[in-house]
């Protein structure tokens, strides 16, 4: 071996991280995003009059990772909050074992928030460096194999900047080597926001930049990209768009972005939502799947919002509502798995099919 290049991960890190990535995007299955924080989850909460207690937060896990027949048919990993990976359920299992007994795999939010980029337009980076090392040892020994770090990029007149792009690659490439040093698998979340009037054309050059600036950061980080997920958003116009596009247009804008920026190495690319409504969510992810285009990677999803709102429609916050509630999420699990094959039939709307989930400003 070359004494000129350091051996960052032993092989045998180097395929423990590869089969991680691997199985998270086995054909047919998708990500549950379900690492609200307290803050983020109380939003969800209240919007059905539920009161943000922890016993509710519980018990709202609960009926997600409860679902039966079958949750792990189409979701092969769980993203979890930090609170979240200390709870059980009512017979007294802890969320982690629930979820591994049904052969998922736990997954955890690791960043520590948004935060303002001083000296930029508005601007913003993400904090959570501090400690990572020992709380991803700490989330490995309980049985955790993969995390997620969201950073967001946004679109005006003057933004992204160059001086978000490189701080947001950069901040992201150095949890991911922390991560991968721990033997959990980074998703690498750059979030491009959907606010603003811009075009499909505009979400596409920028989503391009911020992704080029990305993986040039993974590269000097020296990180394993086999053993990564990118996070990414689809292409679309900005939500405030007088211009808007079809889900082909959008699908062909975003695999060009994608092939153009993002290495054949990476295990494979897991879509937010983003505040697209469950079905638009789920119509580009099919259509994204049916692009006539060079697609090395798998292609699939990592929703929050779009796999979430319909049961909380609805549940209620009623113990008489929760088997209807998770039949609602496993209709979504289903109809983005079918997505992810590009099989979707557009035959599978939910309690809040429609209804656009777009958030402000979303911080999680
Ligand atoms: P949405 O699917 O609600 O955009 O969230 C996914 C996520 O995990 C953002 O970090």
């Amino acid at each position: 071996m070359s004494t000129r290049f350091a051996q960052y991960l032993d092989p045998v890190k180097e395929a423990e991280l590869a089969d991680i990535a691997k199985r998270l995007t086995a054909p047919g299955k998708g990500i549950l995003a379900a690492d609200e924080s307290v803050s983020t989850c109380g939003k969800r909460l209240q919007d059905i009059n539920v009161e943000n207690s922890e016993e509710n937060r519980r018990k709202y896990r609960e009926l997600l990772f409860s679902a039966e027949p079958d949750l792990n048919e189409h979701v092969s990993g769980v993203i979890l909050f930090d609170e979240t990976t200390k709870q059980s359920d009512s017979s007294g299992n802890t969320f982690i074992s629930v979820l591994e007994k049904k052969g998922i795999i736990p997954g955890i939010k690791v960043d520590k928030g948004v935060v303002p980029l001083a000296g930029s337009l508005n601007e913003c980076t993400t904090t959570g460096l501090d400690g990572l090392k020992e709380r991803c040892e700490e989330y490995k020994a309980m049985g955790i194999h993969f995390a997620k770090w969201r950073c967001v990029l946004k679109i005006s007149k003057f933004t992204p900047s160059y001086q978000a792009m490189i701080e947001n690659a950069n901040v992201l490439a150095r949890y991911a080597s922390i991560c991968q040093q721990a033997g959990l698998v980074p998703i690498v979340e750059p979030e491009v926001l959907p606010d603003g009037e811009h075009d499909l054309e505009t979400s596409r050059r920028v989503t391009e930049e911020v992704l080029a600036f990305q993986y040039k950061a993974l590269a000097d980080h020296h990180i394993f990209l086999e053993g990564t997920l990118l996070k990414p958003n689809m292409v679309t116009p900005g939500m405030q768009s007088s211009t808007p596009a079809t889900p082909e247009q959008c699908a062909v804008a975003t695999v060009q972005a994608l092939s153009r920026t993002v290495p054949p190495a990476v295990a494979g690319v897991v879509f937010l939502s983003g505040g697209q409504s469950e079905e638009d969510a789920t119509v580009h992810l099919n259509a994204i799947n049916n692009v006539p285009l060079r697609r090395p990677w798998a292609l699939t999803f990592s929703f929050g919002r779009a796999l979430q709102a319909s049961v909380l429609a609805a549940w209620q916050g009623k113990d008489e509502n929760i088997q209807d509630a998770q039949n609602e999420l496993l209709k979504r699990a289903k109809a983005n798995g079918e997505a992810s094959l590009g099989k979707y039939k557009g035959d599978q709307g939910g309690a809040a099919g429609n209804k656009s989930l777009f958030v402000k400003d979303h911080a999680y």
